[in-house]
């Protein structure tokens, strides 16, 4: 071969090697997650299926994570990245600020990131927490190879890669 990494097997081979296991239902108890996240000082805690496997998400193409907006928290934070993300606002009122589009929210309220839309999450409180419930397709888009983010927004994107090791012989 001319390349250490190039390799050649048979359709069948790749066939065997192309099946993923088979990902099990999970539960993830709130007096389990509440506590960690309380405790966690990035504010933010991710959930795990171990069936999943190195990609660490709930399922093959699914992440989910919870994240605190600390009450009185009201510093630009915006980013942008290409995996989309699903806001479920579990505790506290603030608001969204999406692609220049205010979206005010409390409990109960869903919010939409689309891929790639410059945001960032403030809390109007100045006592009380809020606590987001997000869900991301980063395990799918990361699979891909696409996965980049912007953070600040305006910044150099970054391709979010591991390096490969140097194959030598
Ligand atoms: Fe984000």
């Amino acid at each position: 071969m001319t390349n250490q990494r190039a390799d050649i097997i048979s359709y069948p081979e790749f066939i065997k090697k192309s099946k993923k296991p088979v990902v099990g239902p999970a539960i993830w108890k709130w007096e389990d997650v509440h506590p960690r996240l309380m405790n966690e000082p990035s504010g933010a805690v991710s959930l795990v299926n171990k069936d999943v496997g190195e990609s660490g998400g709930v399922s093959p193409t699914l992440n989910a994570l919870f994240q605190v907006i600390k009450a009185g928290d009201k510093e630009r934070h915006s980013h942008r990245h290409t995996n989309v993300a699903l806001f479920l606002v579990c505790e506290g009122e603030g608001y969204s600020m999406i692609d220049d589009e205010k979206l005010e929210w409390k409990k109960g309220d869903l919010v939409l990131a689309p891929a790639w839309s410059d945001h960032g999450h403030y809390n109007t409180s100045d006592t009380e927490d809020a606590i987001l419930f997000t869900f991301q397709d980063v395990p799918l888009v990361s699979e891909m190879g696409n996965w980049f983010i912007e953070e600040p927004t305006g910044s150099m994107p970054k391709h979010i890669v591991k390096k490969s090791e140097k194959v030598t012989k």
